[in-house]
């Protein structure tokens, strides 16, 4: 696994941040870094997706990037049957996910698009998961984008999202985002990388807090929700269509 040194090199934090090669080649180790529990939020999610994943309709996963989400999910779904889309807008990251062999097994189908998760049509879902990938969306964009997601699901079916959150109470999304920013130095990022990443993402990366996100989902239609994880500025809500 290649180091992630992408903001080490003084100046480079002035252009704004996107999913380039050279950040594909390290995405790994960035998220392993920087995101904090990732593999046990990737794990949940795919545990959550069999439990709500319905034979013969497709699991939709915005912003693929390497594929990790497919990995994990093709491990605990064993030999049954599925249809995956990994819907990405980087041709770096779509590459890389199409490289990988994730040993599916028959009956198990996996498509990597490289698409704006806006631009898409969704039909036939029973699971999709969004990770990580609202917060690069322009905010008034969101709503129609959930809108649209609620009425590609089918009833029983589950929206999961993950994303970097902002407090009600700006002490606490301040101190939170400090303890964020000791979790990254405790990893190994330097100060000047740190503030250079922070500096490049400012336009880029726009968190919600955790009462828009849930919000959005319940204005969409999903009126039952679950926020299955938080730790600081970071959490994950898994929010159902009810049926009928
Ligand atoms: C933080 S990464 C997602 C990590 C991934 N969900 C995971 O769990 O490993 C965000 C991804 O979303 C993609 N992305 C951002 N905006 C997008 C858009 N409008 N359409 C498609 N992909 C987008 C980026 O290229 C990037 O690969």
């Amino acid at each position: 696994m290649l180091r992630d040194e992408v903001f080490a090199r003084p100046g480079v934090g002035s252009s704004d941040f996107n999913f380039s090669r050279e950040v594909s080649e390290v995405f790994e180790d960035m998220l392993d870094r920087s995101v904090p529990f990732y593999r046990e939020i990737v794990r949940m999610v795919a545990e959550m997706a069999k439990t709500f994943y319905l034979p013969g309709s497709v699991f939709y996963d915005l912003g693929s990037s390497t594929g990790n989400v497919l990995e994990a999910f093709s491990q605990v779904m064993g030999d049954s049957p599925f249809e995956y889309a990994g819907i990405d807008n980087s041709p770096a990251m779509i590459e890389k996910s199409r490289g990988r062999d994730f040993g599916l097994k028959v009956g198990q189908s996996a498509r990597f698009l490289e698409k704006d998760i806006l631009d898409c049509h969704y039909s036939d879902a029973s699971v999709i998961f969004a990770g990580f990938t609202f917060q690069f969306v322009r905010p008034m964009l969101r709503t129609p984008l959930v809108e649209k997601l609620f009425d590609a699901l089918k009833p029983g079916g589950v929206l999961i999202l993950a994303e970097k959150v902002l407090e009600e109470d700006s002490l606490f999304s301040r101190l939170f985002v400090e303890y964020y920013y000791d979790f990254k130095r405790r990893n190994g990022y330097s100060d000047l990388e740190i503030s250079q990443k922070r500096e490049s993402l400012e336009n880029v990366l726009i968190p919600y807090r955790l009462d828009e996100n849930r919000e959005l989902l319940r204005k969409a239609g999903f009126s039952r929700q679950s926020v299955f994880f938080k730790w600081y500025n970071f959490s994950g809500i898994l929010a159902i269509k009810e049926d009928g």
